[in-house]
């Protein structure tokens, strides 16, 4: 049986922890759930009705590191569901970074890492013989990272562009369709909870980029940093440029291009007809490869949704493991 323990019991963390309590994963039994101000870890795995809403609550919470359900051979399985931050990744990199050094799995959805160490952290994975899967990083639930390494690996894969960041699809596309100034569509769209209070990394495209790093590194073997992207955000799209884009048959997107020439994230005009122009908080990814062309994959990219790659990236180690 493999024990898992979850670090980081916020929006993803919650909904996967009871997954893993309903036993979704055969052969995984989930140990261990973290948050910022300590622990609990019941040897015998939790029961979906064990699970607390707030694990300080518990009566076996223990203050302390996160680290200690790392670091005493006490799991198999991290997984890795702490905030993204991309000044310096943590404190996600060190929980990834000592799971690996101790000889444990990791899967992850945390996209500061994976984008700040991609090159430190897959090469420790590969050292110590162990897996490191991150699908969730990029596209919620999408399969782009596994959809490429199983189905197109024998293919030359030559461009990746897509919209990877649903809150500026969501503001753009109530900009194209309702005419609303970006200030206004920005505030429906905190109102909604489609964008935080808090904006900027998205509305930036930094978020973007970061996922083009991830995409760039893990699918094209390029070994970029997040600074060798040209990010240019949507906060200077005007309602004028949309509307005159949309009478041109065309709409305005925040696109991301991972290619041997450049990586880039800026707004861009894309024909009505494109596989690559939806709108609201779908994502959309095309892969262009020599031999097959385009295959464009399109699904949520956040939200609940996210939930689904992890499952799977665990499953992928129960897999390997079970031998
Ligand atoms: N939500 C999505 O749709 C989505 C999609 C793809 C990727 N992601 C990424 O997945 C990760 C988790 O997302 P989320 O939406 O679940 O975020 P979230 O709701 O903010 O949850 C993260 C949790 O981590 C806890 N935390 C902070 N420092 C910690 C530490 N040192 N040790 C243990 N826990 C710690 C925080 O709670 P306390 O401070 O109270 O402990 C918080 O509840 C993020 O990196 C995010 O960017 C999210």
């Amino acid at each position: 049986m493999i024990r898992c323990v979850i670090l980081g019991y916020g929006f993803l963390g919650r909904r996967l922890a009871k997954e893993l309590a309903l036993n979704r994963v055969e052969g995984v039994k989930l140990v261990g759930i973290a948050s910022s101000k300590g622990h609990i870890y019941r040897e015998k795995g939790f029961k979906s009705s064990e699970l607390p809403e707030d694990i300080t609550r518990a009566s076996d919470f223990r203050e302390g590191s996160s680290l200690e359900l790392v670091d005493g051979r006490l799991a198999d399985l991290l997984v890795e569901l702490t905030p993204t931050n991309i000044r310096d990744g943590e404190p996600g990199l060190s929980h990834i970074r000592r799971a690996l050094e101790e000889g444990m799995d990791v899967v992850t959805a945390n996209k500061g890492p994976m984008a700040l160490a991609y090159e430190e952290l897959t090469g420790l994975a590969e050292e110590r013989g162990v897996m490191l899967l991150y699908e969730a990083t990029v596209g919620g639930g999408m399969p782009l990272i596994s959809l490429q390494k199983r189905c197109l690996m024998a293919d030359e894969l030559l461009e990746i562009r897509g919209i990877l960041n649903g809150t500026t699809n969501y503001i753009l596309s109530r900009m194209h369709f309702e005419g609303m100034t970006f200030d206004l569509a920005l505030r429906e769209a905190q109102m909604l909870g489609i964008a935080e209070r808090d904006p900027s990394l998205d509305i930036n495209g930094i978020d973007t980029a970061l996922k083009i790093v991830i995409l760039a590194n893990s699918l094209m073997n390029a070994r970029r940093k997040l600074s060798d992207v040209k990010v240019k955000g949507i906060r200077k799209v005007t309602s004028e440029a949309v509307a005159a884009a949309k009478e041109s048959g065309m709409a305005i997107k925040l696109i991301g291009t991972a290619s041997e020439e450049e990586l880039s994230v800026a707004p861009r005009l894309i024909k009505l007809g494109d596989p690559l122009c939806i709108h609201g908080t779908l994502n959309a990814v095309n892969f262009k490869l020599r031999i097959l062309g385009n295959l464009t994959i399109i699904g949520e990219g956040a939200g609940e949704s996210t939930v689904s790659a992890l499952l799977n990236d665990i499953r992928e180690v129960a897999r390997a493991r079970s031998g």
